[in-house]
């Protein structure tokens, strides 16, 4: 039977309640989804691409159709490499819009069979982004109910030396071990 599989790609740094938001909801009416991190080297990122794997990998362990991966290049070619036949992307408010329309146009635009599909994170994350956890966090401000508890720690780890020994690795839910002790079970 053909699998409905679609891509939620993005930066993810770090993940936040509003990614997750948007997982729930796309696992719910794809057959699969996949959770594609930009791999961008000319990026400075907060969190290095393995720790961005290993917290989407340990936040969506209980949905049994939601995968992490990561891509590099154009995100339509990935779509294809993977047989996916939607793009998902979150539209938080009308200021997000223009920029969607131009990344949703230009995709199809490279490959027409490829469908962008919008979905809306819950109301109360509409003003949350990756960008503003980052700096709220590194100027020391309260990240709580933004980001999931792990993220937080983690988060924390970056910012506060004395936490770094408590190294991420060492978070059960991060670790591979963590992940595979997990039953998986569909949302
Ligand atoms: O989390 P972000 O930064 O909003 O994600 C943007 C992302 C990764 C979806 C976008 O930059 C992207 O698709 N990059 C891959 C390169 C590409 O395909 N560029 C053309 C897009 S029209």
């Amino acid at each position: 039977m053909h699998k409905n599989i679609a891509i939620y790609p993005g930066s993810f740094d770090p993940p936040t309640n509003g990614h997750l938001d948007l997982i729930e909801r796309g696992s719910k009416i794809f057959d699969e989804l996949v959770v594609a991190i930009l791999r961008n080297p000319d990026k400075d990122p907060l969190f290095n691409v393995s720790e961005r794997v290993a917290m989407l990998e340990a936040l969506t362990g209980d949905y049994s159709n939601v995968r992490v991966d990561t891509f590099d290049g154009l995100t339509v070619d990935y779509a294809a490499k993977i047989g996916a036949s939607s793009v998902l992307r979150g539209i938080r408010a009308l200021s997000d819009y223009e920029y969607e329309l131009q990344m949703a146009l230009m995709n199809r635009k490279l490959r027409p069979e490829l469908e962008t599909v919008f979905m809306m994170p819950a109301e109360k994350y509409s003003y949350l982004s990756s960008r503003l956890v980052r700096e709220v966090a590194q100027l020391g401000g309260s990240v709580k109910g933004l980001v999931p508890e792990l993220v937080e720690q983690n988060l924390r780890g970056k910012m506060d030396p004395a936490f770094k020994l408590a190294e991420f690795a060492a978070i059960p839910e991060a670790t591979s071990a963590g992940r595979k002790s997990r039953t998986r079970k569909k949302a």
